[in-house]
């Protein structure tokens, strides 16, 4: 059975970005087809300052949204990073096979250091062995398909790059997994700079819609959103990123194809007015399922708990083999 495994980092609120990039495929598609394995990826939440009240905070919020947005138990495994030892004993290993100019080359790692940098702060070395431990949470797994948005694929890459380098030079010990990226709305952009993608970490948030948003404030984002000068509707991202970022969200919202969106909107002549309503009523809708199971979640964390616990116990069980297995093929000598 195809082995599947993906995760959020609990370093800001879920974002409409998360839901239609990521956590849309897992709940509809993913847990149905495969054994798949949810991780909250707490420990990459330390690599930028951060705050320890609210990472908790936070891990706990996303374990519960992935359960609010209809990942169920039963058919999948949930799980927070920290609490699986071999996430941390793996990503050594693969440090002690990946090199530093490998890891300076990670597009993330040169933008967050530069605003770490601009922002007068100093740079953890953790934002740049990040990946690694990225590629660990996969392999450790010996996953199949990473179910990610667009911003991920190159962290994806250098795993296969690490897992076919480990292979090579120690033995077959890793699955060497691929990344799978969703037809629409991979790259979901902030709607007030449809050039730069909606992050859950960027400070200002108006163009960022959340997935616990209030209804009127989502409406609020989506109809101030900036769109471009004119007001044909066409899906054209380069010259029209922020109309496009809409039929892409649309889409998303409704599995339409953003090309029939423009060409439905361009044939009735409404002008943008009318997708950034119809975007912004789909956004609702699809949101709305998902903060009253959350709302009901909060009342009853034991629930979650329970759920935490019991993913962890069987990700210990699916990673030690492959994790003492690499331990034994790099030379180390086992516990005697
Ligand atoms: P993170 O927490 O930034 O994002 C979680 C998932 O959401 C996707 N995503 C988006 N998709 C479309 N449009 C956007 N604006 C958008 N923003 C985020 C991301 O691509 C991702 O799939 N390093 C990862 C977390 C991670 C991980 C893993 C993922 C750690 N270990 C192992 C997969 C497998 C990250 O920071 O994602």
């Amino acid at each position: 059975m195809t082995r599947i495994f993906s995760g959020i980092k609990p370093s800001g609120h879920l974002t409409l970005g998360n839901y239609l990039g990521a956590l849309r495929q897992w709940v509809q598609a993913d847990q149905h087809r495969a054994d798949a394995l949810f991780c909250v990826v707490d420990l990459h939440a330390l690599t930028v300052d951060h705050d320890p009240a609210r990472v908790r905070r936070l891990s706990r919020q996303t374990a519960s949204l992935f359960l609010a947005a209809g990942l169920d138990p039963e058919l999948c495994t949930l799980f927070v990073q920290s609490h699986v030892h071999e996430h941390t004993r793996l990503s050594y290993l693969l440090e002690c096979t990946a090199t530093d100019g490998e890891m300076r080359r990670m597009i993330q790692y040169k933008e967050k250091a530069a605003r770490e940098r601009a922002g007068g702060g100093s740079v953890r070395l953790s934002l740049l062995t990040y990946p690694v431990l990225m590629a660990a949470d996969i392999l450790a797994y010996g996953a199949d398909e990473v179910p990610v948005g667009d911003d991920q694929a190159q962290h994806v890459e250098l795993t296969r790059d690490l897992a076919e380098r480990f292979n090579q030079r120690y033995g077959a010990t890793f699955v060497v997994p691929r990344a799978v990226l969703p037809s629409v709305a991979a790259r979901v952009m902030d709607l007030q700079d449809p050039t730069s993608k909606m992050g859950k970490s960027h400070a200002e948030t108006s163009g960022i819609v959340y997935l616990l948003d209030e209804a009127d404030v989502v409406r609020k984002k989506i109809m101030r959103a900036v769109t471009d000068s004119g007001s044909e509707v066409a899906y054209d991202p380069e010259a029209q990123p922020g109309v496009a970022n809409l039929l892409e969200i649309l889409a998303g919202c409704t599995g339409r194809k953003p090309l029939d969106l423009a060409a439905e909107y361009s044939t009735r002549g409404s002008g943008y007015g009318a997708l950034k309503k119809d975007t912004a009523e789909a956004v609702v809708e699809l949101l709305r399922p998902i903060r009253e199971r959350h709302a009901q979640l909060c009342a009853d964390p034991g629930q979650v708990d329970d759920v935490l616990r019991a993913g962890a116990e069987r990700a210990r069980g699916l990673a030690r083999p492959t994790v003492d297995a690499a331990y034994r093929a790099i030379g180390l000598l086992p516990p005697v």
